[in-house]
């Protein structure tokens, strides 16, 4: 089989960067998924679109993060119009609150570089806190608000996404795992799976956490490993808050429909997604330091999802070098769910129109080395 563009990948990376090089005029395309679409870490995902909340610095992966974030509302606008599916798009914002003199001093130093790097947050009491969101506990003693960091129903972005591909002749191929890359004269001709190959023009590798799995004669694959994340939810009948809400230990992520998911783990072991009791109850915990009423709730999910992590927590995106039609684009770690609509639309202007972005030179494959795997792992 012949494409323009073979997507190896069927997460949110690689299903926006197929909807965004269709939008781009390019229209043979072929995605392969080594199991079921959208069914890894983008679908354990919270859905949370917090570049205050998920960065600790000033700098270009915040700068990455922020920009991502200001195509979301167009991006959930255009995918209703494309395919009818609502992705539910939440601009409450989110709270980071405080209950130990630690957290203060953390929040504080949080406040100061966000407000001199021109990120909205406000520093709200601890009355004021409680009545944004009267569940929070009433041993919270501050918070800050982000008013820009949003969320969205991950698996909703799935759906659209794929029904975006099927609406428009994109090829999906499950169960399809990639054995190698084809080179032929020292250029990438396309992939192979174990009994059958795809040729292509271009060969973008959205493999997440499988990355270092694929294999190519010549080329060395940066190296990329799993961090799981366990989670558990609540259901109640309506929705009891308006906020995303994170502590130091944890995040509590209100759905529409009273759905409140509690996360996440951060576990360096391996390709394991088993849920352990343990972890279980610590999030538990976690929920209920935020809102002790939580407490009173039976878990009606709980589910993991392996993280792809790599430099220093940094995404790779952009060529292998000697591989000019071979891309990247994978550890988005944390963030993958936000950084989905500028990492499609870079990767984008590169295959359809030879743009460069800056952020193709900062993420580069180069930039990742293996000793840059170190990760202080909380539970
Ligand atoms: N973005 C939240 C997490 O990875 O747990």
């Amino acid at each position: 089989m012949n494409s323009e563009v073979l997507i190896i990948g069927g997460g949110v990376i690689g299903l926006s960067i197929a909807r965004e090089i269709h939008r781009n005029g390019i229209t043979q395309i072929t995605i392969l998924e080594r199991g079921k679409i959208g069914q890894e870490s983008s679908y354990a995902a919270a859905g949370m679109l917090a570049p205050n909340a998920e960065t600790g610095e000033a700098g270009i992966f915040t700068d990455f993060c922020t920009e991502s974030l200001s195509l979301y509302a167009q991006f959930a606008e255009n995918l209703f119009a494309e395919t009818g599916v609502d992705i539910e798009l939440d601009r409450h914002g989110t709270l980071f609150l405080s209950f130990t003199e630690k957290d203060s001093a953390e929040l504080l130093h949080r406040y100061e570089w966000q407000k001199k790097a021109g990120l909205k947050v406000e520093h709200l009491s601890a009355q004021e806190t409680r009545k944004s969101e009267p569940f929070v506990s009433p041993d919270v003693r501050e918070s800050l608000f982000f008013p820009n960091d949003w969320q969205v129903e991950n698996r909703k972005l799935l759906h659209a996404l794929r029904k975006y591909a099927e609406l428009n002749g994109i090829e999906i191929r499950e169960d399809a795992e990639i054995k190698n890359i084809l080179s032929e004269n020292g250029k990438v001709v396309g992939a192979e799976t174990e009994n059958e190959k795809f040729l292509a023009e271009n060969v973008v590798l959205a493999t997440g956490a499988w990355t270092s799995f694929i294999k190519a004669e010549n080329l060395q694959m940066p190296v990329v490993k799993p961090i799981r994340g366990q989670m558990i939810a609540f259901q109640t009948a309506k929705r009891l808050f308006e906020k995303v809400i994170y502590s130091s230990r944890g995040y509590l992520v209100p759905r529409a429909d009273g759905r409140i998911l509690i996360g996440a783990t951060v576990e360096d072991a391996g390709f394991d997604k088993n849920i352990y009791d343990l972890s279980t109850e610590i999030l538990r915990e976690a929920a209920i330091e935020i809102a002790p009423s939580l407490g009173n709730l039976q878990i009606y999910e709980n589910w993991a999802g392996l993280r792809p992590f790599a430099n220093n927590g940094l995404p790779i995106i952009g060529n292998l070098p000697h591989a000019e039609n071979l891309f990247i684009a994978t550890a988005h770690y944390r963030n993958g769910i936000l950084l989905a609509p500028l990492t499609a639309k870079i990767i984008a202007e590169k295959l359809a129109a030879n743009r460069n972005s800056e952020y193709l030179e900062f993420f580069r494959p180069q930039q990742a080395r293996s000793n840059d795997l170190s990760l202080n792992i909380s539970i």
